[in-house]
């Protein structure tokens, strides 16, 4: 009989489907809410994503999953409550956790999300989110545990490249199933639609950091096999789930992928060309949750790394940003893994960075700062000040209503930097409509690995005055122009915890609460940090 490995996971949500993803351990038929879907063959794993269509809006839903007609979730003797979920329009307010960064190291504190399953056992199900949006390094490949350690050294030897990171499609597949396999885990995403989007260490620290970087990583003998594993895995696990129904239809990959016998070597071609030509695969997504927007921005895997027309999507993926991000919402969230806006000190040596890297102090340096950009990660939209411009310009012609009705809020939703903190956004008006919508960025980072004290120190003082004036001054030696987005950190921090961001939209209003996770691994709890309303 087949069983589970991994999940369900309840993946996208909208206002007549929802889609269940699974892996099972053989071939079989998965059935959810009715639906049966036969599973697929990728390497040596079998998965099903299940579509159940023609919901009705506005309505909960409980549901199980039978494998070959045998009950295979809840588990027997599961302490938790029954999988459920509800489709769009909630009929009240919409909350939406966010963060990143969680890794399965030992010794990384208390996890925010064990925090949440514990808050959500003892709450009326209408109480829970309705979506979980993961901003990246959901798996850490390049930091594993130690029994994921055990298990690499068992199949090579580790003193060799790529030593201990995860390397390669069958080696992902247990990062997930280690990563996502908790039983608090696996009822928390059976039962909180997810939507995610990579970062570096899914994939591999300071991924596609500069042209550099990506030059020196293909010289290496072992890169090739383990891009093509990374964005392999990542489509199967992560990104197949982020789409509706509907775009499951219009993706031919994903035909292919069910159509094969088996789809190992069919996504590992893709996955190799996805790498070489961004163009050819777009990571980012829409949803609508209500009334609500978000859009969900690739800030990695498709950048434009060539020095002097460094951009952090393609223009074909410009094109697509500006199509989804737009009035027309009581909100508009735009998410993506990097900080939008960060400390000003860091946002003028990023910048720098940038304009040094690409000649403006000459050869010599470019070469010096090349190598202290790898080394503090200056990678941020600051490092690629033209999309730092041009997201800021698509903010304000959303929120002046040159596209469509502006939302009540605009808000950039980000991870990454491991600490987390909420700035109030002033955009240029340049002479156009005044903007009408309330622009905020929140970063909230990490759900489970705390950045060490030194880098807390660091993070702290990239918001002293004289650090920033001193940052600015060495831009402007650049060549930077200031610029003309205005930011200011409002409600204290920046906070350095295991932490979770929530947004609750109720009509045009949103409010944002930040929490830590405290207590301990048996017993966690969330502690406010932050209550702020946004709009
Ligand atoms: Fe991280």
């Amino acid at each position: 009989m087949p069983s589970l490995i991994l999940g369900p996971l309840l993946r996208y949500v909208g206002e007549t489907d929802a889609v269940v993803w699974v892996e099972t351990d053989g071939p079989c038929t998965v059935e959810v809410l009715g639906v049966r879907e036969r599973t697929f063959h990728v390497a040596g794993h079998h998965y099903a994503l299940v579509r159940a269509q023609g919901l009705e809006p506005g309505r909960a839903y409980a549901y199980e999953v039978h494998l070959d007609g045998e009950r295979a979730w809840p588990q027997p003797g599961s302490p938790y409550p029954p999988s459920r979920f509800r489709t769009f329009p909630q009929g009240r307010s919409l909350r939406i956790c966010f963060g990143s960064c969680r890794a399965t190291a030992p010794a990384r504190g208390v996890d925010a999300l064990g925090a949440l399953v514990h808050r959500m056992r003892r709450q009326d199900p209408d109480e829970w989110p309705d979506l979980l949006l993961l901003l990246g390094d959901q798996v850490y490949a390049d930091d594993v545990s130690a029994a994921t350690r055990r298990y690499l050294a068992a199949r090579r030897d580790l003193r060799r490249e790529p030593g201990p990171r995860v390397w390669g499609y069958e080696e992902y597949t247990r990062l997930y199933r280690e990563s996502w396999g908790e039983p608090y885990l696996r009822w928390l995403l059976s039962t909180v639609s997810t939507a995610m989007i990579f970062d570096d260490h899914d994939v591999n620290d300071d991924w596609n950091l500069s042209a550099s970087w990506v030059a020196d990583r293909r010289a290496e003998a072992w890169w090739e096999e383990h891009i093509t594993g990374a964005l392999a895995s990542y489509w199967v696990y992560q990104h197949l789930g982020n789409l509706s129904p509907d775009e499951h239809e219009r993706e031919e990959l994903f035909a292919a992928v069910q159509a094969a016998q088996d789809a190992g070597p069919l996504l590992h071609d893709f996955a190799r060309e996805a790498d070489r030509r961004p163009t050819s695969y777009r990571w980012s997504y829409c949803r609508d949750l209500g009334a609500t927007r978000l859009v969900t921005v690739d800030s990695r895997a498709g950048r434009v790394l060539d020095e002097g027309r460094r951009s952090m999507l393609d223009e074909e993926e410009w094109a697509w940003l500006e199509r989804e991000a737009t009035g027309g919402y009581d909100h508009l969230l735009v998410a993506t893994s990097l900080p939008w806006l960060i400390a000003p000190a860091v946002h003028h040596l990023e910048a720098w960075s940038e304009a040094v890297c690409a000649g403006a102090w000459g050869e010599r340096a470019a070469r010096t700062v090349e190598r202290l950009r790898q080394a503090i990660d200056l990678e941020h939209w600051a490092a690629f000040q033209r999309s730092f411009v041009r997201l800021g310009e698509l903010q304000r012609a959303v929120g002046a209503g040159e596209r469509g009705e502006p939302p009540a809020s605009v808000v950039t939703l980000s991870g990454d930097v491991h600490h987390a903190y909420l700035a109030e956004v002033t955009l240029p008006e340049g002479g156009g409509a005044p903007v009408r919508s309330s622009v905020w960025q929140a970063v909230c980072s990490p759900v489970h690995n705390p950045l060490p004290a030194p880098e807390q120190w660091a993070m702290r003082s990239a918001r002293w005055r004289p650090v920033t004036a001193l940052a600015r001054a060495l831009a402007r030696t650049a060549g930077v122009p200031p610029p003309a987005v205005a930011w200011r950190e409002v409600g204290g921090g920046p906070w350095f915890d295991n932490q979770l961001g929530t947004l609750s939209a109720d009509g045009r209003r949103i409010d944002l609460v930040l929490e830590r996770a405290a207590g301990s691994d048996a017993v966690p709890r969330l502690e406010p940090l932050l209550r702020k309303r946004l709009a």
